[in-house]
């Protein structure tokens, strides 16, 4: 289901130093999984494009949907964004993309979900809540891992309702001192199937994890990718990611990772 349609904000609030966190309620909420994200159009009409974002929850009734985005400067679309209040209505065009596809990765009966470990860093963190609520709801056991800067933690209180929670921060005043994968090997955590989102060293380092483990573990991960979007609905080939194999239309080794992911197995992916 994709179409563009007009939400109203229910709520807007800033919850961490240039991060925002708004409600809008819209029936795209209905269609809506996780890893998928949505085109928010800002209020400034000069700037034509939608930005995209990720669903970061969606509420229980599933009329509303969370967005937790971060501000890009002054004159940025994202703080036009986070000029919106309660009552305003927004355009978002979704829902977009192809999110954590439970069957694909877990299997028909969902048996492949051991050791799952959810891994979110930075602004990478709002679909790991969407994603742990939707493992939750299917009785899967689940880690996550987050990443941050330093003390000032979001989504944290969140995260902890679905999942066992870890901490990570780069200048260890919370949790382990390190990245997402220093919390795997210093809290000695099995790892079977990662799903993951954040900046691209932190992919990258997944990625590598994932295939140096493959010969005795066999662990599978699958990573959000991001890449500036234009279009946002595959016809620009603004988002393009260099895959393992060809593409069986053109022949080449690239994929759009706003219509074909963003989430994608690391194997696949040439990142
Ligand atoms: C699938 C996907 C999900 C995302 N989810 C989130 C999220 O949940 N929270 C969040 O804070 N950010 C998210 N991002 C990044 C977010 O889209 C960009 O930070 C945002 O578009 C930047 O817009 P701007 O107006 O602030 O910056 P500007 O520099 O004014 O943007 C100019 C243009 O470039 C595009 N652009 C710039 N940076 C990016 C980028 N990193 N990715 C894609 N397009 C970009 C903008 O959409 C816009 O069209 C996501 C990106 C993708 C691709
Ligand atoms: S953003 Fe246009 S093809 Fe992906």
């Amino acid at each position: 289901m994709r179409k563009k349609v007009t939400a109203t904000v229910i709520s807007q609030r800033r919850i961490a130093d240039g991060i925002y966190d708004m409600w809008i309620k819209t029936d795209l909420a209905m269609y809506a999984h996780a890893g998928q994200f949505v085109g928010v159009y800002t209020k400034d009409p000069s700037k034509l494009l939608p930005r995209p974002i990720s669903i970061c929850e969606i509420s229980d009734d599933f009329k509303s949907m969370r967005l937790v985005y971060r501000v890009n400067g002054e004159s940025s679309g994202t703080a036009d964004i986070s000029t919106l209040e309660e009552n305003d209505t927004v355009k978002i065009l979704g829902v977009l993309g192809n999110g954590y596809e439970f069957i694909k990765i877990f299997g028909e009966d969902l048996s492949g979900a051991t050791d799952v470990v959810l891994m979110g860093g930075g602004i990478g963190i709002p679909p790991i809540l969407q994603l742990s609520k939707e493992l939750h709801a299917h009785g899967i056991k689940h880690t996550v891992i987050a990443g941050y800067r330093d003390s000032q933690l979001f989504l944290n209180r969140d995260l902890a309702k679905y999942g066992t929670l870890e901490i990570a921060t780069e200048d260890g005043s919370i949790g382990v001192k390190g990245n997402v994968l220093d919390v795997v090997a210093e809290k000695k955590i099995n790892t079977g199937v990662i799903l993951a989102c954040g900046p691209l060293p932190m992919l990258r380092a997944i990625k590598k994890y994932a295939e140096s483990s493959n010969n005795n573990r066999n662990v599978k991960a699958y990573i959000s990718l991001e890449e500036r979007m234009a279009c946002g609905v595959g016809a620009c080939l603004g988002c393009v990611c260099k895959t393992t194999h060809k593409d069986d239309h053109s022949n080449v080794n690239n994929t759009r990772i706003c219509t074909d992911g963003p989430v994608f197995d690391s194997a696949d992916v040439m990142i």
